[in-house]
């Protein structure tokens, strides 16, 4: 009898210490803070997403409630390029700009500013300008009204953005033809000059091929040589399924920290839709009107089938992975968007298609992908 009695004893003494373990870990996982992508990567890099105007205008209090729990840094997704901040010369419309800058500083944000300088969405009088002298006035007036007003606010500015084509040659901008082949460091010393402090950044997308990425390394190596201020490259990251593969974003890591700049992923989303055949990256001046309406080119308008979503999931856990395993060379992760439904992907390459890039799906609902990168480990567990 008393065997019996010791062996229930033991029993429920084991199952009061096991369960106390898996209570602690609970707890410990709990007791000091609230499960978030900012938590869960606080000791590696910033975690940040682009917001629109609907959210820094607070007509959509559902993107902001996940921006503001689940980020800790902010890139304004349209409000403050060119064409809606100086529209015509001189005259400046911060309304939406100061919103968004209110909302980084507000919940102690890293706050980006994109971009300074940028051939698209460029006020309709800028891309007029034929002569140096007129477009030097007006860069130098943008750049010193921006980053004046908002200095001690933004934390890091994309100063110039998309300056090369996918052969490493000089996008002939109007930047590029007025002001020449330098005004991309020209820019960069203006810059701070302007201010010291801030991050200062060169943003563009496909840098996984190997002569774009080389003719930024040259820039940076060269900016480098002159005592030029750059603080970082911005890696847009417009990705799919496949492409880049993971070596290849292994390569960007590597190749970049080599020039002893911090790198930035500062656009990510992942496409999971069919691309068109021409279609290379995120050069937003190309047309596939043809395509529109094409079911083949858009396979999942009314949801994304469960097999979709788990290689969704298993690209952005692959990915991270190796974020992780170079955190030490990465200063920012930043998704190009909130919920699946705002994505600009719905509309680009192809317009009405439903793509399903991010981590939050139409219905603001957390997605597979979001819990396979809490699931990752990190120096936090
Ligand atoms: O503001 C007008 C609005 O008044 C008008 O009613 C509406 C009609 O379509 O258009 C609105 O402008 C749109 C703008 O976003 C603001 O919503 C433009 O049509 C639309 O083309 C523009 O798209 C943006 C795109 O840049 C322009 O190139 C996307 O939202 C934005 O996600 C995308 O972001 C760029 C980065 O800045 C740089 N890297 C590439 C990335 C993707 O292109």
């Amino acid at each position: 009898m008393i065997k019996k009695l010791n062996d229930v004893v033991f029993l429920f003494l084991f199952c009061g210490i096991v369960c106390l373990i898996g209570c602690n870990n609970i707890l410990s996982e709990n007791s000091n803070e609230t499960r978030s992508l900012s938590n869960h990567f606080k000791n590696h890099f910033h975690i940040g997403a682009a917001i629109n105007e609907n959210t820094i205008l607070g007509n959509d209090n559902k993107s902001k409630e996940i921006v503001v729990s689940e980020f800790n840094s902010i890139t304004p997704e349209n409000s403050l390029k060119w064409m809606f901040i100086q529209p015509l010369p001189g005259k400046f419309d911060f309304k939406v700009s100061d919103k968004y800058v209110n909302i980084g500083s507000k919940n102690g944000m890293y706050t980006v500013g994109h971009a300074l300088i940028w051939h698209s969405q460029l006020a309709e009088f800028m891309q007029n300008i034929d002569n140096k002298d007129e477009t030097l006035f007006h860069v130098k007036n943008h750049i010193n009204t921006l980053m004046n007003r908002y200095k001690g606010k933004i934390d890091a500015w994309d100063v110039v953005n998309e300056a090369f084509e996918e052969d490493g040659s000089f996008r002939e901008s109007v930047f590029y033809k007025n002001l020449g082949k330098n005004y991309i460091e020209d820019v960069f010393v203006l810059a701070a000059k302007v201010d010291p402090e801030v991050d200062l950044i060169y943003n563009d997308y496909n840098l996984y091929k190997s002569e774009k990425r080389l003719a930024v390394i040259n820039m940076v190596n060269k900016f480098k040589a002159n005592g030029t201020k750059i603080d970082g490259v911005g890696v847009q990251a417009h990705w799919d399924l496949n492409t880049p593969s993971i070596n290849e974003i292994e390569n960007i890591i590597l190749d970049f920290h080599e020039t002893g700049i911090l790198v930035s992923f500062t656009e990510l989303d992942i496409s999971v839709l069919p691309n068109p055949w021409e279609m290379i990256g995120a050069e937003v001046n190309q047309n596939f009107s043809k395509f529109e309406g094409d079911p083949k080119m858009n396979p999942y308008p009314n949801g994304l089938p469960n097999n979709i979503q788990d290689k969704l999931a298993k690209r952005y856990e692959d990915i991270f992975k190796l974020f992780l395993k170079h955190s030490d060379k990465i200063n920012r992760v930043t998704f190009w968007g909130v919920i699946d439904k705002y994505s600009w992907l719905n509309d680009w390459p192809i317009k009405g298609r439903t793509n399903y890039p991010l981590l939050f799906d139409k219905d603001y609902k957390s997605k597979k992908a979001y819990y396979k990168l809490l699931e990752l480990k990190t120096n936090q567990n």
